[in-house]
Order: structure tokens, then C-alpha cells, then sequence
């Protein structure tokens, strides 16, 4: 146990990005880790703690108002305050404003959208005690917009704007609230996006991304690691991380 690192947060740590990001940090925090999955979030324990990470590894909701604050509280009693959260759990979710019924619209909403205010007010005590971070992160989909998701794109455009006001409320205190937009990135969630999508809309993508490739999760977990450990000025920054893809648009090879 290395209980004198300092304490990070990250939710769906049993997802791709959220596990990339746990080991990232695995190096040089304790860790909280929390997932709505167990098996999924157990496996990412797993893998951080051989790195040298205390781990506190719990399940809950993100979206469920008082479940993150008991992760965090019952993280905190070994691990001490958390200095950095990063905000990773999501859920995708399709269909247009006349496809989507409200159930699913209020899904993402509550998810995406209200899971990551969730997270933030769980830490955020924390985070003005140490001068901590909180990174989130949102999508090519919070700045943009694209087809057949009305319901995410609407959720990540309020996470950026969770982000903005974080960083207008709380830079005073000295916490730096930054948020990460990637495109696609090689997980479990693109791979069911695009295994439910029509034939031809991963080359597509592709071809649109003038770096030629989709990232990794662990090209996500350099820019978080960045966030937390490396720009101690960025404050309300929101990070395009798609390969170029939205600076432009150029026909494609
Ligand atoms: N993969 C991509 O192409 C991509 C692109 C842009 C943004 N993102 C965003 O990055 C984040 C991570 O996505 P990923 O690709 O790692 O997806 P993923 O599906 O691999 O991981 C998401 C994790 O969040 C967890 N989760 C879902 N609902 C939850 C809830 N209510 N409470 C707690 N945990 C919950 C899941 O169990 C899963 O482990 C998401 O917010 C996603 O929207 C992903």
C-alpha cells in the first residue's frame, strides 16, 4: 500500500476509456475506481493494482443521486481526500428528436448528463481542499453535431457546460475543471455504436479523420494524465482529441 499518493476518482473505470485512464494514473495515485459492472470494474482492479495503486474499487450509479457520494466518502477513509476525479462513465444511445422516445432521451440525459453533475458534487469538497482537478469526459458529439443520437449529443453539450461553469465557479478555489472530446475511440462502446450502425459508417468515419485512425483509449489517457498532472493553467479548456476530424472537412482518400 502506498496510502501516501495522492487520491484519484474515475468512474466507468471498468469501461475501455475509464480503464486506460486507471492504469494511467495507477503509476502515481491511489486509486477510487466505480462502475455500474463489477465483473468489468473488478478486471480494472486488477490491472491497477500491480502498478503500485492502493484501490478502492466500489459499484454504483452515477446517475442515482447519493451513490457516488458513498463511494467517494468510503474511498476517502483509506486512501484520503481524492485530488483528481476523472468522469468517464457513459452511455451511447440513438435516435433522432422524432425516433427517440422519452425514456431513452431521459436515459442519456440522466447519464451522461446528470451523472457527471453527480460526480462533480461528490468531489467537489475534495477538490477545493487540495486544489485538485476534475476532468471529464464528453465527445466530438458535445461540439458537433451528428446523426441519429440526438439524445447524446444533447447530454455531451450540457457535460461541457457542467465544465464551463466549474471552471468559472471553483478556478477561485483553485480547482481546474477541463473537459476531453474524443471521436471514436477503439472500446466497447464504438465497437456496439458501429456494429448497430448501417454497413459503411466505419469507413466513413475514417476517412474523415486526417490522422487516419481512430484513437485509443490510452491516447485519451495522456491528455487526462495531462489534466491532472501536467497543466497547472488549463481551466475550462475543452480538448478536441479526434485525429483533426473536426477542424475541417476534406473529401477523404
Ligand atoms: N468510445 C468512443 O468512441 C467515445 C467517443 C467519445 C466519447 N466517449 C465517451 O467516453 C466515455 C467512456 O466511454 P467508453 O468508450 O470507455 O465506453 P465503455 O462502454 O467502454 O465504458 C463506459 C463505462 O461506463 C459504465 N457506466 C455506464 N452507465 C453507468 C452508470 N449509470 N453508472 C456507472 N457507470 C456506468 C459502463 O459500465 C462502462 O464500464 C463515455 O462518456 C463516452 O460517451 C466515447
Amino acid at each position: 500500500m502506498t496510502t501516501s499518493r495522492p487520491a484519484a476518482l474515475v468512474t466507468g473505470a471498468g469501461g475501455g476509456i475509464g480503464r486506460a485512464v486507471a492504469v494511467e494514473l495507477a503509476a502515481t495515485h491511489n486509486l477510487i475506481l466505480t462502475d455500474i459492472f463489477e465483473a468489468s470494474l473488478r478486471e480494472t482492479q486488477a490491472l491497477t493494482t500491480p502498478v503500485g495503486a492502493a484501490v478502492h474499487a466500489q459499484v454504483a450509479d452515477i446517475a442515482r443521486p447519493g451513490e457516488l457520494d458513498r463511494v467517494v466518502t468510503a474511498g476517502e477513509k483509506t486512501l484520503g481526500t481524492v485530488s483528481a476525479a476523472v468522469a468517464c462513465a457513459g452511455i451511447e444511445g440513438a435516435g433522432t428528436v422524432e425516433t427517440s422516445d422519452i425514456e431513452n432521451w431521459q436515459r442519456s440525459l440522466n447519464v451522461n448528463l446528470t451523472g457527471t453533475f453527480l460526480t462533480a458534487r461528490a468531489v467537489i469538497a475534495s477538490l477545493k481542499a487540495t486544489a485538485g482537478s476534475f476532468t471529464a469526459i464528453a465527445s466530438d458529439a458535445g461540439t458537433n453535431g451528428f446523426e441519429d443520437c440526438a439524445g447524446y449529443i444533447a447530454a455531451k453539450h450540457g457535460v461541457i457546460g457542467v465544465v464551463r461553469a466549474m471552471a468559472v465557479d471553483h478556478g477561485r478555489d483553485g480547482v481546474r475543471s477541463n473537459v476531453v472530446c474524443p471521436g471514436y475511440v477503439e472500446t466497447p462502446m464504438a465497437r456496439r455504436i458501429l456494429a448497430d450502425s448501417p454497413e459503411g459508417t466505419e469507413d466513413f468515419y475514417r476517412s474523415v479523420i486526417p490522422l487516419g485512425r481512430f484513437a485509443t483509449p490510452q491516447d485519451v489517457a495522456a491528455v487526462v494524465r495531462h489534466f491532472v498532472a501536467g497543466s497547472t493553467y488549463a481551466n475550462g479548456v475543452v480538448y478536441a482529441l479526434d485525429g483533426g476530424s473536426t477542424v475541417g472537412s476534406y473529401r477523404g482518400a
